[in-house]
């Protein structure tokens, strides 16, 4: 049975009746035969632009209680390959702005012929500090009109999928993009573009200082992880990488307008938002 918080998220991803779903459900549990609290795979990993990850530590999902500690079953190590790439060329030293002076350096950003084509910049929704982060692609064309992250149609699954979970918007979270301008036709941000924004995502990650960070799809993932990584080879556990200055807990799922497109991946979604809201009650108790 799901408790209810499962279920709630479930009905909030669309997932039709629970009961035809109990077999399935079982059996997605059974495969992923781990549990919980202790890191079962440690890998130093060479870091060769600011924000990839010196070290990583993976938990895998769902825990239930009936499976035991003894049950953990190694997970191979995250394959990491570092760009090349010096961030230092293109991008502000906005290293000591603060969170108002952050926003503005963005508002008059113009390292990137993005800043040609937007209407507005799109910081975040959400301040700094905050508990939990949430790290999407780019805005699309109804945050560039409205300078807010998601609050177009796959905006508004992301905002069911978090009230489900009872987070709020604008309060015990912040949600930001890997680049903070409309790419044209909503077209893959180039490796230039986000290489332009990535002081700003170090930054802000920095000034937010989240307990956790979900990055929703790839772009986001790559901006941590390195490119290129599948969602499908870094969703389903808790990751702990250095980013930004600091050890961080990050999980990775798909984006909502990926979910929107397949919902056939939703129940692996499920699976992912399950995690994040038990890893972040975990977080938070400690
Ligand atoms: N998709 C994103 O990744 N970010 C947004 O802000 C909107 C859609």
């Amino acid at each position: 049975m799901l408790n209810e918080r499962q279920s709630a998220l479930w009905n909030a991803l669309g997932l039709g009746p629970q009961y035809v779903q109990r077999n399935e459900l079982r059996k997605c549990i059974e495969e992923a035969k781990c549990n919980v609290v202790k890191p079962i795979v440690q890998e130093a990993v060479k870091p060769s632009i600011p924000m990839a990850p010196k070290a990583t530590k993976e938990f895998v999902y769902p825990r239930t209680s009936q499976v035991s500690s003894s049950s953990f079953a190694p997970i191979p190590p995250t394959p990491v390959k570092p760009t090349s790439v010096s961030s230092s060329l293109t991008a502000p030293n906005v290293k000591n702005l603060d969170w108002d002076a952050l926003k503005l350096a963005v508002e008059s950003c113009h390292a990137c012929p993005l800043c040609n084509t937007r209407n507005n910049t799109v910081f975040s929704d959400g301040r700094a500090p905050a508990e939990l982060l949430l790290i999407g692609e780019a805005p699309g064309q109804e945050e560039d009109l409205q300078g807010v992250p998601f609050v177009g149609r796959s905006g508004k699954l992301l905002t069911r999928i978090l009230e489900s979970l009872e987070f709020k918007r604008g309060e015990n979270l912040t949600i930001i993009n890997t680049i903070k301008c409309r790419p044209p036709q909503n077209r893959n941000p180039k490796e230039t573009e986000s290489l332009a924004c990535r002081g700003y995502l170090e930054r802000q990650i920095e000034l937010i200082d989240p307990k956790l960070i979900v990055l929703l799809g790839r772009p986001a993932s790559e901006s941590l992880f390195g490119a290129p990584q599948k969602i499908s080879a870094l969703r389903g556990r808790v990751h702990q990488l250095e980013v930004a200055g600091k050890i961080r807990h990050i999980i990775v799922s798909y984006h909502p307008s990926y979910l929107l497109r397949s919902p056939e991946e939703k129940r692996k979604a499920w699976i992912d938002w399950c995690l994040v809201a038990d890893t972040f009650d975990e977080l938070k108790a400690k």
